[in-house]
């Protein structure tokens, strides 16, 4: 193991490809843009993108359920469309991560398509995860689990034209999930891994990791009142993080050490405590786990200073780096959560009934504030396209615009997550902001986006972009990344303030309700305009961040 894998300190923008940039007018975002685009996320001062899955798929869970993993689908362009993204990223020096899924395919897959074909017992059903029902008939589902998406995780097919056995799937019913206990499927996803390597890519984001592996015996289990829909609630959770999980990362691994390059690998594992976490970044496994004890941590003082600290150790301990996350295409966009006056269930979304709505000029102070802190934390940090923008969650879809299957599946109780995933705007006067040629968008764009639009923000002081840009620049300038967090006591003591020194740079969050005077330091960075009190001192308004070059 090496230190300077280039994972350790990058900064990795994720791209939704269905709502970066659409090439083709048809009102979906496609490779060809992204890579049209590419210049941009280079002068922003990124490292790597993240690409959302662009395989071949119906597209019921926006590309999160693959037909076939080998192809790209024909609505984000070809294979020759991801060359050339690839060819056009490394020559701007940006890297490139493939979203893999592996812990299930969708219906229209032609394993399971076989699997349907075939009879109960044969080696195509062994595939996924096929059981006889309950009651005389097997009518019943052969367990209680609850799909993270709303409903049961079973449903029952037709053998020899009668209903018959049931598949599990902890998704959406057109997601059934692999059976990871059949070594066929780990052949075919070394294949998979192989495929994508050969082509360039410089490592994976993977999908639910800690779902493949499933108790065996499949008992019955009902997760807590108010859980986590994806997990982390407790140790003992029969389809999340089973000890056994870890083999198959081992596998992969042992797959991308045959390449050269550092090629990495970051898991989506719900699961919690950090130091259960840091258990799947050990040498030998995943590079990288997201942070989501971070991205849900309370905006206060002590639950920061904890969750940085928890993470810090945690990491460390296994010789990781930690991660940082604020938004992706799951959760609710941070510019919009750390303006709720209390958390939402994970996977709940918001919507114009939702029972509390955003004080929004204060999650826009908010967001740029954690972000300022986030990016002077050592590690690697993840952004999520249009946050960069201080874009904010759209609350008020059209019930009938809605696209996402927590949104069908609950029948309009869980408004789900196209919330933050509306196509991001870049031209405040082209049609659909400069997203699509032809103005269309698969879902609305809210009609006061203008001011948001990447052009309105270009050069602009004080814009988030402007400001996006310049912690960017100042956290590879000062190697921030590879630095570490000296908290600053005699500051840190308000139960309002963080205060930190990394490198020779001080970090200060004011988290309270006044204004605080800063130490001395030239100032390098703010997200709020800071002013010399009476008292000689810059001040920092609440709900800001600085950064102060150390005068010592
Ligand atoms: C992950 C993805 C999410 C998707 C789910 C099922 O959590 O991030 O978007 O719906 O897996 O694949």
């Amino acid at each position: 193991m090496t230190t300077d894998e280039w994972w350790r300190t990058a900064v990795i923008y994720q791209v939704y490809p269905r709502s970066f940039q659409d090439s083709d007018g048809d009102g979906i975002g496609d490779l060809r843009g992204v890579t049209q685009r590419l210049p941009q996320l280079e002068q922003l001062g990124v490292d790597a993108v993240w690409l959302s899955p662009f395989m071949r798929s119906p597209q019921r869970d926006a590309g999160y359920d693959v037909a076939d993993y080998m192809d790209v689908d024909p609505i984000f362009g070809t294979m020759g469309d991801f060359d050339a993204l690839v060819g056009k990223a490394h020559e701007l020096g940006l890297k490139v991560i493939v979203d893999m899924v592996p812990n299930h395919t969708s219906s229209d897959h032609e394993w399971f398509r076989e699997a349907l074909a075939s009879r109960p017992g044969s080696a195509a059903r062994e595939r996924y995860i096929f059981r006889d029902g309950k009651g005389p008939h097997g009518e019943a589902p052969p367990n209680n689990w609850q799909s993270v998406f709303g409903g049961p995780m079973w449903d029952r097919v037709l053998d020899d034209g009668k209903p018959g056995q049931w598949y599990l799937h902890i998704f959406d019913s057109s997601q059934p999930d692999l059976n990871w206990e059949n070594p066929w499927v780990h052949e075919r996803f070394r294949d998979i891994l192989r495929f994508w390597l050969d082509r360039g890519a410089d490592g994976f984001r993977v999908d639910v990791a800690h779902g493949l592996v499933k108790q065996a015996g499949l008992p019955d289990y009902t997760p807590p009142e108010d859980g986590a829909s994806m997990g982390g609630n407790e140790a003992t959770e029969p389809y999340w993080g089973q000890p056994g999980v870890h083999e198959i990362w081992r596998e992969w691994r042992d797959v991308l050490d045959e390449y050269d390059g550092d090629r990495a690998l970051c898991a989506e594992a719900w699961v919690s405590p950090l130091e259960r976490m840091a258990q799947w970044v050990r040498p030998g496994e995943f590079d990288q786990a997201f942070n989501f004890e971070y991205m849900f941590a309370a905006w206060t003082a002590r639950d920061q200073r904890r969750i940085i600290d928890e993470s810090l150790a945690a990491f460390q301990g296994v010789g990781a780096p930690s991660t940082w996350v604020l938004s992706n295409h799951d959760v609710i966009r941070h510019a919009t959560r750390l303006g709720l006056p209390a958390a939402l269930p994970q996977g709940e979304g918001i919507g114009p009934k939702s029972p509390f709505q955003p004080d929004v000029a204060l999650g826009f102070r908010r967001a740029r504030a954690a972000t300022a802190l986030m990016l002077a934390l050592p590690g690697s940090a993840y952004l999520y396209q249009g946050e960069e923008l201080g874009l904010p969650e759209v609350i008020d879809i059209p019930d009938e615009a809605r696209q996402d299957p927590t949104w069908q599946r609950t029948k309009g109780k869980r408004y789900g997550r196209d919330g933050c995933r509306v196509p991001i705007p870049w031209e405040a006067d082209a049609p659909a902001y400069g997203f699509s040629t032809s103005g269309r968008a698969w879902l609305p764009q809210p009609p006061d986006w203008a001011r948001f639009a990447r052009d309105r923000q270009e050069g602009v002081p004080g814009s988030t972009l402007e400001l996006y840009k310049a912690a960017l620049r100042l956290r590879r300038r000062k190697r921030l990344a590879s630095g570490s967090v000296k908290w600053l006591n005699e500051w840190s003591r308000s139960r309002t303030v963080l205060a930190f020194r990394n490198r020779g740079v001080l970090v200060v969050t004011n988290l309270g309700r006044r204004p605080m005077s800063l130490p001395d330091g030239r100032l390098l960075l703010e997200t709020e305009s800071t002013h010399i009190g009476r008292n000689g001192k810059r001040m920092l308004p609440p709900d800001a961040t600085v950064w102060l070059q150390a005068t010592r």
